[in-house]
């Protein structure tokens, strides 16, 4: 573990690099063959999805646009209710394909938030790529159409995901042990 701080808390290595890159390589496969032919338009969740994002775009065989948006998240390992705009993207997507890139979906509330957010810009379609779905706490019946891994529950950090803003430039995942 590359972190001083994190290592005196109690993580475990949960997915290990060589896993995280496989489903990544996968994800990317997918979604080239999904979307032949066309333009999409991929969108980044700052900041957790920043690593996942660069991976995924880099394996993708078409032509995309990237976009980065930022919404309120996670204070520490305790979620605050309300989702807030941080970030707007630059760029119309009036008529566009757009894939949601995300690192983690837990309630929901986030991709709820910003699909509702998306749909008003009018775009032809919207898809959600994340790499982790935590099923635990789901709040509604969304889907992501692209999955790395699910897991039931726990929080985890690396790879993009943070506690406390600490651990995201963590080549694994790990998950915090009670
Ligand atoms: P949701 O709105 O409850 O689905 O939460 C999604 C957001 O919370 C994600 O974009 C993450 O930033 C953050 N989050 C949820 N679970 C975890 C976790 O286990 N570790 C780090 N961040 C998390
Ligand atoms: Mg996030």
């Amino acid at each position: 573990m590359n972190s001083i701080i994190l290592d005196k808390k109690n993580f475990k290595k949960l997915i290990n690099k060589a896993e995280i890159q496989g489903a990544v390589s996968e994800l990317a496969r997918q979604i080239s063959e999904d979307y032949r032919g066309k333009t999409i338009i991929c969108i980044c969740i700052l900041k957790g999805a920043v690593y996942f994002f660069s991976d995924l775009t880099k394996k993708i065989d078409l032509d995309i646009k990237t976009e980065f948006i930022e919404l309120s998240s996670y204070e520490g390992a305790l979620e605050s209710n309300d989702v807030s705009l941080l970030k707007d993207i630059r760029s119309s997507i009036k008529g566009k394909d757009v894939l949601i890139v995300e690192d983690i979906m837990d309630t929901s509330k986030t991709l709820n938030f910003l699909i509702e957010h998306l749909e008003s810009k009018n775009p032809r379609s919207i898809r959600i790529c994340t790499l982790i779905d935590k099923r635990e706490r789901r709040e509604s019946d969304l889907k992501a159409d692209y999955t790395g891994f699910e897991i039931e529950k726990g929080f985890v950090v690396g790879y993009g995901m943070d506690f406390n803003e600490l651990g995201r430039n963590m080549d694994d995942i790990y998950v915090l042990e009670k």
